[in-house]
């Protein structure tokens, strides 16, 4: 089964597919840093993994049986989710399917971005986990400000928009909800089976 982690960000979810037993893993990301990240870790711990830059929004190399992949879909504006939705069918078998989360919590449209307070938080945590595991300190804050300052969501309201998003692209096979943590504030995501139509 060929399975590809799309918007990696990380390794935790390359490696939760191989803690599962998937063998054939492809790992794509706009940013070559997560890639990096994962080559390191396949290197160390022996993983087969294949990693590729590229932009969802200009298709993405091979047909898989399963894309899967975590808040993704949330980090695109309104007008650019259906777009992403049909490259990702796109790259898919007939009767593929896309794994993934998207953030629950309509605004009326406006994207979610941290305030001052939440921004700060999240700076000082990260900047805590960087001296409790003795990374420089500094290139940690600086990064983790860069980073929360661009962080913008777009969730979705409810079954209904999802629906909406995907119609005539993917059928919803499952769908529930879930209450994370987040990175800045406690957020509710839908967990998502999405089949190709
Ligand atoms: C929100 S993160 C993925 C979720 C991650 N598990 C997390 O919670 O942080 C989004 C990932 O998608 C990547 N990404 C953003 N835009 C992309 C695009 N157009 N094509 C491919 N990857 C993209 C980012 O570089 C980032 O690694």
């Amino acid at each position: 089964m060929k399975t590809l982690v799309l918007g990696t960000a990380d390794f935790s979810m390359p490696y939760l597919c191989t803690q599962v037993g998937i063998k054939n893993l492809s790992i794509s990301d706009i940013c070559e840093t997560p890639l990096h990240v994962c080559n390191f870790i396949a290197n160390t711990e022996s993983y087969r993994w294949r990693t590729f830059q590229s932009d969802v929004l200009t298709g993405i190399d091979g047909i898989y049986d399963v894309i899967v992949n975590d808040a993704f879909l949330t980090r695109f504006d309104y007008d650019t989710k259906r777009c992403v939705l049909a490259q990702i069918a796109d790259s898919l078998m007939n009767d593929g399917k896309y794994i993934t989360t998207i953030r629950k919590g309509w605004r009326g449209g406006a994207p979610v971005i941290p305030d001052t307070a939440e921004q700060v938080e999240f700076v000082r945590n990260a900047v805590s986990a960087a001296y409790k595991r003795g990374i420089p300190v500094e290139k940690v804050e600086q990064a983790a400000k860069d980073y929360i300052a661009k962080m913008v969501s777009y969730p979705i309201s409810n079954e209904d928009m999802l629906k909406k998003l995907c119609n005539g692209i993917f059928e919803i096979e499952a769908i529930s909800t879930i209450t994370t943590t987040g990175e800045c504030a406690e957020t509710v995501y839908f967990e998502i089976v999405l089949s190709k139509n």
